[in-house]
């Protein structure tokens, strides 16, 4: 993995065991991704409601979005929440199921977070860059991800 990544994902752990509640872990990771990933620029956790089969936004980084409430299945999100599978699309206009949240958006990963195997929250990150996600981002946030799964 790039080194750069190795203290962002141990400032993670740090979070994790600060005793902080979930969404304040959540917003710190949010943060501090958008702060030390040039290409991250905007960051934000959607969290399932099974209730509803609904994604809904908690903790973000970046500028406010109108998209709060997601359903399972609809957009980049929602069909991580459907598949339980990392999402990368490089180029946004080339996505036919897509929710745009700003113009200056260009891509889009999404990874999930699972817990005893089963779907319960997902990271997504916008970035203004064309194509910038490369298998190292997968590794970093995939293994952010797990270190995550213990909040839920
Ligand atoms: N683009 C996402 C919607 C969420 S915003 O990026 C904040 C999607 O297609 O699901």
């Amino acid at each position: 993995m790039n080194t750069e990544f190795i203290p962002i994902i141990q400032e993670i752990e740090s979070f994790v065991a600060s005793g902080a509640t979930k969404s304040e872990i959540l917003l710190n990771t949010c943060k501090l991704l958008k702060d030390k990933v040039y290409h991250y620029d905007w960051v934000g956790f959607y969290l399932l409601d099974e209730r509803f089969s609904n994604l809904v936004l908690d903790s973000y980084a970046g500028k406010p979005t109108e998209h709060t409430m997601i359903p399972v299945g609809k957009g980049v999100c929602g069909q991580v929440a459907e598949s339980c599978k990392l999402k990368i699309v490089q180029d946004v206009s080339q996505e036919g199921n897509y929710i745009a949240c700003s113009i200056d958006v260009q891509s889009e990963i999404v990874v999930p977070i699972l817990k005893e195997g089963k779907f319960v929250a997902e990271i997504d990150i916008d970035s203004h860059s064309p194509s910038p996600f490369t298998p190292d981002d997968e590794m970093f946030l995939t293994s952010i991800c797990q270190k995550l799964s213990v909040l839920f």
